[in-house]
C-alpha cells in the first residue's frame, strides 16, 4: 500500500501494516494515543485516503459522531472500512466492553436517502460493499450466499429470520462523498 495513507483506528495489537494507528490504550501498537470519545481526533481534514476500524465501532460512546470523524480525516473519493459483529452474534453481547449491537442497516443515515432522516448528519457516504457472515451451519445451508447475493433479501433476513438463521460479524466499505 505504498504512498496510500492508511489510517487504523482502534489499532490494537494488530496494526494494519505501513498505517498510523490510533488507539487509547498505550499496550498497543498505536503510533498515536487518542481516545475517540473525544472529538476532534489530532489529525487535519482529509489527511487519509483510507481508514479502517475493525472491531471498534461497537465500543465509542457515540457512532454518528464517530462515523463523522472518520468522514472529516478521509479525502473525497477515499474509503472506510469497518468490521462490527451483528447483534445476534454471540460475541456481540458476550464482550462487556460493546457499547452498540448493530445489524446490516445500521449507518444507513450516512447514505444517499438517509433513511429519510437527513437531520442527524450531514456527513455523506456511499456504500460500497456491505457483506454478512453467518454462523458456519447457516453458511453451508446457503443463507449467507442469498444475504450477500440479495438486498432484499438481506432486508427479510434482518426483520424476520435472524433471530434464528444467526448472523457473526459484518464488513462495511464506503466510500467518502464530501
Ligand atoms: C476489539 S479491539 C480491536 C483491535 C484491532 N482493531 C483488531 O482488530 O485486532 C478494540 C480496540 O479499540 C480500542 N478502543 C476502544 N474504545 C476506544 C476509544 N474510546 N478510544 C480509543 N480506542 C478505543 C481498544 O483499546 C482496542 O484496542
Amino acid at each position: 500500500m505504498s504512498g496510500v495513507r492508511v489510517l487504523d483506528v482502534g489499532c490494537g495489537v494488530n496494526k494494519l501494516p505501513g498505517s498510523i494507528g490510533i488507539d487509547r490504550n498505550p499496550r498497543t501498537r498505536a503510533d498515536v494515543l487518542c481516545d475517540l470519545d473525544r472529538i476532534p481526533y489530532p489529525f487535519r481534514d482529509s489527511s487519509f485516503d483510507r481508514l479502517q476500524a475493525v472491531h471498534v465501532i461497537e465500543h465509542v460512546a457515540d457512532v454518528l459522531r464517530a462515523m463523522e470523524e472518520f468522514h472529516r480525516l478521509v479525502r473525497d473519493g477515499g474509503t472506510i472500512f469497518l468490521v462490527t459483529p451483528h447483534y445476534t452474534d454471540f460475541s456481540s453481547f458476550c464482550d462487556p466492553t460493546h457499547r452498540w449491537h448493530l445489524n446490516s442497516f445500521s449507518f444507513r443515515y450516512f447514505g444517499d436517502d438517509n433513511a429519510g432522516y437527513g437531520y442527524y448528519s450531514a456527513a455523506r457516504l456511499r456504500e460500497k460493499k456491505v457483506r454478512v457472515r453467518l454462523l458456519a451451519l447457516w453458511r453451508y445451508l446457503g443463507f449467507e450466499f442469498l444475504v450477500n447475493a440479495f438486498p432484499r433479501f438481506r432486508r427479510f433476513w434482518e426483520h424476520y429470520l435472524c433471530f434464528v438463521v444467526r448472523g457473526k460479524v459484518m464488513e462495511f466499505e464506503f466510500e467518502v462523498v464530501k
